[in-house]
């Protein structure tokens, strides 16, 4: 790679101040930044957490491996459900659930929550889970899922969620890898009106999987499916008490395993990142409390990912209960059985914070505004984004279509290694610029440097962490050769988040994507966050994916895949607007060279764009592994009309 920062092409010159009124009630103060990282994080730990036995060190750092709140011991299922009950805050309700089939819905107080979770560790312990026993979920957005969660951690037995879009190895790979003994899925779940048959899938994963002795399965659909004599057992098959005398919460140790979420990397092999239960725990409440300004007894929250991934974890699961939030949890999808679901729920359930990604936010614009118009969603009062750069054209329309103008948006920057969010805006503190993620968070050292790793003050480079953080992951569960070289070695004594970023006059941060995106065009480094977001700015462009593919002349050449609004066709006259728009939004030199127009783009299952197969199909190579695309059908369609467009010379 040259020596080059990444240029910066795009300038977003829009302010969004706090609004006084929000900032005289906001959690969070300006004040925050003020501490040093072990004072701000000893200080909550305290705050936000219950312990059973208080640490004595706030943090140890022996490079590259962190541990947080030495000698203190706690329980997340208590922290969670338990001193909420204890606290007489029983009646208050943990989860709206709504399933997908349109009339189911139920409501789960912190006390029905907490005899749930009781009754599920006793099932757990009938089958054998003890202390440290490995216990893998396969389950769709149930409440059993965070119920089963929480009954591990009140057990002590580390788990792994696994998406339940995910496939038989790959759910197979996971319980291997971690060593799973007991797994806990259901019958089937809904998606889009039809069944996606979990246990049957489960089946196939076990046969490859000898450790799991025992598999749990909760009834959903209701539906017939296989049961193997000795192995699966129905959970409403059990007798077992629910009182919380009958199965206490196990102390663990601040550095014990909480979990294992296993994420891609370039590699095959999923790597399995560790989380720990103290720092854990604390990150995530910490960080929930004040970006999301959280006020327990008034706001209904809803975070719209999936509790498979780490995003649900935090901020569905861990934080939110922590903090004794009530919070929406929604099965189905967003256009189930039409493009305005998530617009009625809001409306239902009064949700005051709205946490969600920049490829839903882009999907709903495609969609049209008119679904949201047709809802009160006038009890919205914060938003939040996460996930991928967030294109300020997508921002504002967040801002004004649903947020009606009025609701501070916080764009979170994170991992599913960093636990918790890292960069963010303060509601109340912050004034917010679209497309960037501002500051880091109070306790959190980050910054910006350059090839060498010299610390860049203004410009493009590369984001480090210089710091440990609570909720940091201890490592790669049974690879530590694989943990140094792909987050320490890179830029020595900090860890490398494989991100570019910006850092402008004002020390805000501007996330620029993976840096195997960014592209070369005539040596200049360009990042395709910015291009897209110059496409996004077109007012007839719904989203827009940019990568670069091999050019004699220019080393790279920008190809742009390009879905316009309301499923409409492409035409040359569009092609050469949109290239004229993108020269005079950001530079001729950002130009595509190609515009493909496609209905849809090749995303994972989290919604992330995938430019790796892009690139493949700009460059005309036989596409590598697809088996992550949550649409692999996609990918032939894009081929066929990249194939059948004009070229520019
Ligand atoms: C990668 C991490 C964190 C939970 C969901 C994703 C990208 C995440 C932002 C943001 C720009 C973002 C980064 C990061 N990313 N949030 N607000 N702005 N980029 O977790 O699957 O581990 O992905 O997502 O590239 O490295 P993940």
């Amino acid at each position: 790679m040259s020596d080059r920062a990444i240029e910066t092409l795009l300038d977003e010159e829009r302010r969004f101040p706090p609004h006084p009124e929000f900032a005289s009630r906001a959690n969070a103060t300006a004040e925050l930044y003020d501490l040093e990282p072990e004072e701000f994080w000893a200080r909550e730990a305290r705050e936000r957490v219950t312990w059973f036995d208080d640490f004595s060190t706030v943090s140890e750092w022996k490079l590259p491996y962190a541990r947080w709140f030495l000698g203190g011991t706690l329980n997340v299922a208590y922290n969670c459900v338990d001193r909420h009950v204890e606290a007489g805050l029983g009646n208050r309700v943990a989860y709206f659930w709504e399933g997908e089939p349109e009339g189911e819905r139920s409501s789960l107080t912190y006390a029905e929550l907490q005899q749930q979770v009781v009754r599920m560790a006793n099932v757990l312990k009938e089958l054998g889970v003890r202390k440290g026993t490995k216990v893998a979920i396969y389950l769709g957005m149930v409440v059993e899922l965070p119920i089963a969660m929480l009954a591990c951690t009140r057990l002590g037995a580390p788990h792994t969620v696994v998406f339940g879009g995910f496939s038989a190895d790959s759910l197979s790979d996971r319980a291997n890898d971690m060593g799973c003994e007991v797994l806990i899925t259901q019958d089937e779940a809904w998606r889009r009106g039809s069944t996606v048959p979990l246990k049957r899938t489960a089946d196939e994963a076990m046969a490859a999987a000898p450790g799991i002795h025992a598999c749990l399965v909760v009834r959903r659909t209701g539906h017939d499916v296989s049961m193997q004599d000795g192995r699966d057992h129905w959970l409403h098959d059990f007798d077992v008490p629910d009182d919380p005398a009958s199965c206490p919460c196990e102390p663990m140790d601040a550095e014990d395993l909480l979990f294992l979420m296993y994420t891609s990397g370039t590699t095959a092999k999923p790597k399995g990142i560790t989380h720990t239960t103290g720092g854990y725990l604390v990150g995530a409440a910490t960080t929930h409390h004040y970006a999301f300004d959280l006020k327990p007894t008034t706001d209904v929250y809803w975070c719209a990912a999936d509790i498979g991934w780490i995003t649900g974890h935090s901020y569905i699961v861990y934080g939110p209960l922590c903090n004794g939030a009530t919070s929406v949890l929604y099965e189905g999808t967003p256009d189930f059985p039409d493009k305005a679901r998530w617009w009625a729920l809001v409306e239902r359930y009064g949700v005051t914070i709205l946490y969600t990604a920049p490829t839903a936010i882009r999907a709903h614009m495609k969609w049209g505004p008119e679904h949201a118009a047709g809802h009160d969603l006038s009890s919205l009062r914060l938003l939040g984004s996460v996930g991928e750069p967030i294109n300020p054209e997508a921002w504002i329309w967040y801002h004004e279509q649903v947020g009606g103008g009025r609701c501070p948006i916080v764009d979170t920057w994170w991992q599913t290694e960093t636990g918790m969010i890292l960069i963010t805006p303060l509601p109340g503190v912050t004034t917010t610029k679209p497309g960037s993620a501002t500051k880091p968070f109070p306790g959190i050292r980050a910054a910006v440097v350059n090839e060498q790793g010299e610390k860049v003050e203004q410009g493009g480079g590369y984001l480090v962490l210089e710091e440990p953080w609570p909720a940091m992951t201890r490592g790669i569960h049974g690879d530590d050769e694989r943990f140094r070289s792909t987050y320490w070695e890179r830029f020595p004594g900090v860890y490398f988040a494989g991100d570019g970023a910006r850092i402008d006059a004002d020390g805000d941060f501007w996330l620029l994507g993976r840096v195997d995106d960014v592209m070369n065009v005539s040596g200049h480094r360009i990042s395709t966050i910015e291009v897209e977001s110059a496409l996004v700015d077109h007012q007839r462009v719904a989203e827009a994916a940019v990568c670069g593919r091999a050019d004699p002349t220019t080393g790279q050449a920008i190809v742009a895949y390009v879905t316009l609004k309301g499923g409409e066709d492409g035409s040359l006259e569009m092609l050469e607007e949109l290239r004229d728009h993108v020269a005079r939004k950001i530079g001729p030199i950002a130009k595509p060279a190609n515009i493909v127009f496609t209905p849809e783009l090749p995303k994972t299952r989290s919604g992330k764009i995938m430019r790796r197969l892009l690139r493949d199909i700009a460059e005309n190579r036989p596409l590598g592994d697809t088996t992550t695309l949550a649409d692999p059908s996609v990918v032939s369609e894009i081929a066929a009309q990249a194939a059948a467009a004009p070229a520019e010379d």
